[in-house]
């Protein structure tokens, strides 16, 4: 008999079908790999590893380059595997037993696994009807619950909708704990919290490479916090826990940003058209988005999905998800795949089925 840490059992996977889709638009991922010019890079870089060491320097060389953007030190940036594992050590390290952590609800849905996970106590805040959120009411509920962390997704997953410097600011004002932001889709909506850092220590940003400069392979996200809680979160990880071809690559697309201007202009200028064509369509909701996907609500939702398969085309639903029901996510892809993924969603609302 196995006898598993408490609660395993029943801790919720992250669920997502995935098949060799045409047109994959279900995880929000940039449909474009690395420019030509970062490749080009990357590949006489990676040449240059010395794969017999651990690796050392390149991650330290990529914390100064990303805190002299922002403004800060090497000290208040630390690399992660992804911005699931800055995330989930985040809530290790303000969890456990007795600690309160408060999140949105619909909002990304690993938060209430790491939650359980860290062995937290959840407390969710419910978004309006339209997804938008009470920032009055998250301030309170925070404050209520005494919470140790404090958790928004800026603009939110899987809804979309995006807070303002301000109101994230208003927040930052009003709770005294531990106030993280998942800013995983920020450079397709506005300006980044970080620039807030220097006036509220207790607030932490969490960044990725994955989804605007399309490194999703690579799993490289990064914490913007005060260097006390850079350090403290450190003691989370295992020594060396970054391997050296995803820190390279990841440092040399940092360099190289100016690069994914264009795609990130083009993929803002998609969301409008297909915003406007979707919403065009009767029997369909389409949610407004700061982010590279959109939401999408109707009745047919699950048939709409099974055509959509059928074509090969891959969207994310949301199952029996609370707030979530009849929903599905559209990740914008090129144009090219945008207007196949309309065309047939577009088809098969108006075929009456
Ligand atoms: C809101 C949000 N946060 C964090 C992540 C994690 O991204 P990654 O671990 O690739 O940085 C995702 C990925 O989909 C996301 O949607």
């Amino acid at each position: 008999m196995l006898h598993f840490r408490d609660g395993l059992r029943d801790m919720p996977s992250y669920d997502l079908t995935e098949r060799d889709w045409k047109i994959k638009v279900n995880a929000n991922e940039s449909p474009f790999n690395l420019p030509p010019l970062v490749e080009e890079r990357v590949m006489a870089r990676l040449s240059g590893v010395a794969f017999h060491r651990y690796p050392t320097e390149e991650g330290e060389a990529l914390r100064e380059a990303i805190g002299r953007n922002c403004g800060l030190n090497r000290e208040n940036v630390w690399l992660g595997n992804g911005s699931s594992e800055i995330i989930e050590k985040l809530f290790y390290a303000f969890g456990g037993a007795g600690h309160t952590i408060v999140y949105p609800e619909p909002s990304f849905s690993m938060y209430k696994i790491y939650l359980r996970a860290a062995g937290a106590e959840g407390v969710s805040v419910e978004l309006f009807e339209d997804y938008r959120l009470d920032v009055k009411s998250f301030i309170r509920k925070v404050n209520d619950s005494r919470a140790a962390l404090a958790v928004l997704c800026n603009p939110n997953n899987p809804t979309g909708g995006y807070l303002s410097l301000s109101e994230v600011e208003e927040i930052a004002q009003g709770v005294s704990c531990a106030f993280l932001i998942d800013e995983a889709y920020i450079e397709f909506a506005g300006p980044s919290a970080s620039q807030l850092l220097s006036r509220y220590p207790h607030l932490m940003v969490a960044r990725t490479f994955s989804k605007a400069y399309g490194l999703a392979a690579c799993r490289v996200g990064y914490l913007l916090a005060a260097k006390e809680v850079v350090d403290m979160v450190q003691k989370a990880y295992m020594p060396y826990h970054l391997n050296v071809l995803s820190t390279v690559t990841a440092d040399i697309v940092f360099q190289m940003r100016q690069e994914y201007e264009p795609r990130l202009h083009m993929v803002m200028a998609e969301r409008q058209r297909m915003f406007d064509r979707l919403s065009e369509i009767e029997g369909l909701t389409v949610f407004p988005s700061a982010t590279n996907f959109l939401l999408l609500r109707t009745e047919k939702a699950a048939s709409l999905e099974a055509a959509l398969a059928a074509s090969g085309i891959g969207v994310r639903s949301f199952g029996g998800a609370a707030r979530l029901k009849n929903c599905l996510r559209v990740s914008l892809g090129t144009r090219e795949e945008n207007d196949t993924v309309w065309q047939a969603i577009q088809a098969f609302m108006t075929r009456g089925e």
